[in-house]
């Protein structure tokens, strides 16, 4: 397997192109749904890590602060052929790393139920309380406190 690197992109960089595309076919086309029908501003803010081989984006993930302490993960997407090859765990450790020397304390994310047991691995905790629907499926509420 060529190299895989993970590296902050923005979205006026080519790179956003790529990590759009793989949003939306891993996130939104099965789901029957698109992102050209949502508000896609927090792009702009939000931080926006790429797994890249080859010069192709292959993976994604992306922070959003909430308050202090607290920053959301989300929009977690690895290309079908490359999942199951630790990509999804060296995105979700990179993140954490940049959370981290950032200083927040704590990580929140909303995941999709068939995705659960992937951040239960990770360390990721689910909190107490009803499964919500979101993109018209069911997910649950997660976290995991950084250690400094
Ligand atoms: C979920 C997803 C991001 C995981 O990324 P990935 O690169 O395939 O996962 P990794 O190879 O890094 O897996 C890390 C560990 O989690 C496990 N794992 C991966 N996906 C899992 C899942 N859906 N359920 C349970 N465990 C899972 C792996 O077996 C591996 O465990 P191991 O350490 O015992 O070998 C990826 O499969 C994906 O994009 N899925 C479709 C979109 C999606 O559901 N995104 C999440 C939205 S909340």
């Amino acid at each position: 397997m060529s190299e895989v690197i993970v590296k902050e992109i923005f979205i006026t960089e080519p790179e956003y192109g790529g990590v759009y595309d793989l949003r939306e076919e891993v996130l939104r086309k099965p789901l029957g749904l698109s992102l050209e029908n949502e508000d896609l501003s927090a792009d702009e803010t939000d931080t926006i890590l790429a797994a890249m081989q080859d010069g192709n984006v292959i993976g994604c993930v992306m922070l959003q602060p909430k308050d202090n302490e607290t920053i959301k993960l989300r929009q977690m997407a690895v290309t079908p052929a490359m999942q199951g090859k630790n990509i999804g765990r060296l995105l979700v450790q990179h993140a954490e790393e940049m959370a981290r020397h950032r200083n927040y304390t704590r990580i929140i994310l909303h995941a999709r139920d068939i995705a659960e047991g992937f951040y239960k691995k990770l360390g990721y905790t689910t909190l107490p309380g009803e499964k919500f629907t979101e993109v018209g499926i069911p997910h649950v509420v997660m976290e995991k406190t950084l250690k400094p």
